[in-house]
């Protein structure tokens, strides 16, 4: 393993163990709103703490974006964490949530770990080294046909000016499909692409930080993963299609019917 996917693992593990720790007694937990129905709790802040200190030790230099703490220094290289993605689920004590960090060069990612530690489920990957779960190659599933795909997404629940664009997808894609699955952290929707429990995804309106490490999951899984146009700018728009090569291609074309003047890449 890279020394700097090393680094990674190492300060998810950490994260984990505070996330674990934390959900044996979640009625102590303080919740508090960041905005309507975006919830944050003193464990998203101790696991963010704790990665950026390992982070910090290991390369002081390196640039960070943090989705508690924001954007700090100025380097080619930056850190993009999600600490705790699927704090809703985590709050309910219902196990789907994910440790996410990646490492960008230049604003491409080139490491990246999804930790799901109520599994004990690590997924690694490193620009141009393959996936990992657990130690183990991954690959995108094989499944050719729409008809016979699991999808996964994500609800719109915070920004609803897309909801009816969205519905009617998922209105197509309760037809089309074999199923579809709405688990809650989208780092973790990602790397389940990557090792084919998931044929395909869709949500819109993600950050940096849900997606940067579970994209090159994919991608490294020989996997797509683009914006609505299935160009590359996905981190940029928010907006993200994934899948296998197959089902990504229909997927695409499942939903361009349906983009409107707002909802466009
Ligand atoms: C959320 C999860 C969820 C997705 C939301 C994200 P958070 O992250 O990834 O699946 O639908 O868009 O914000 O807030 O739990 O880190
Ligand atoms: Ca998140
Ligand atoms: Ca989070």
């Amino acid at each position: 393993m890279h020394p700097i996917l090393n680094i990674a693992v190492k300060a998810a593990r950490r994260a984990g163990q505070i996330i674990n720790r934390a959900s044996l007694d979640l009625d102590q937990i303080k919740v508090g709103v960041k905005q309507q129905n975006d919830f944050v709790t003193e464990v998203d802040r101790a696991a963010e703490a704790a990665i950026i200190d390992i982070i910090r030790e290991a390369y002081p230099e390196h640039g960070i974006l943090a989705e508690e703490s924001g954007a700090t220094g100025d380097s080619e290289y930056q850190w993009i964490i999600d600490p705790l993605d699927g704090t809703t689920n985590f709050i309910h004590g219902f196990p789907q949530y994910a440790v996410s960090i990646a490492l960008a060069q230049r604003g491409m990612v080139i490491h990246g770990v999804v930790f799901d530690p109520s599994r004990n489920e690590l997924f690694t990957a490193s620009k141009g080294a393959g996936a990992y779960l657990n130690e183990k190659r991954i690959r995108v599933s094989r499944r050719a046909k729409l008809e016979e795909a699991l999808l996964g997404t994500g609800f719109p629940y915070r920004a609803f000016e897309h909801v009816d664009a969205y519905l009617a997808i998922m209105k197509d894609m309760m037809r089309k499909t074999a199923g579809l699955r709405r688990p809650g952290s989208a780092s973790l929707d990602l790397a389940y692409v990557a090792c084919g429990r998931l044929d395909g995804f869709w949500e819109f309106g993600l950050a940096p930080w849900d997606m940067a490490a579970g994209a090159l999951m994919i991608t490294e899984a020989g996997g797509l993963v683009g914006d609505l146009s299935g160009e590359a700018a996905h981190m940029d728009t928010g907006n993200v299609i994934a899948g296998n090569p197959k089902i990504f291609a229909q997927l695409l074309q499942a939903i361009a019917p349906h983009l409107t003047a707002t909802l466009k890449a």
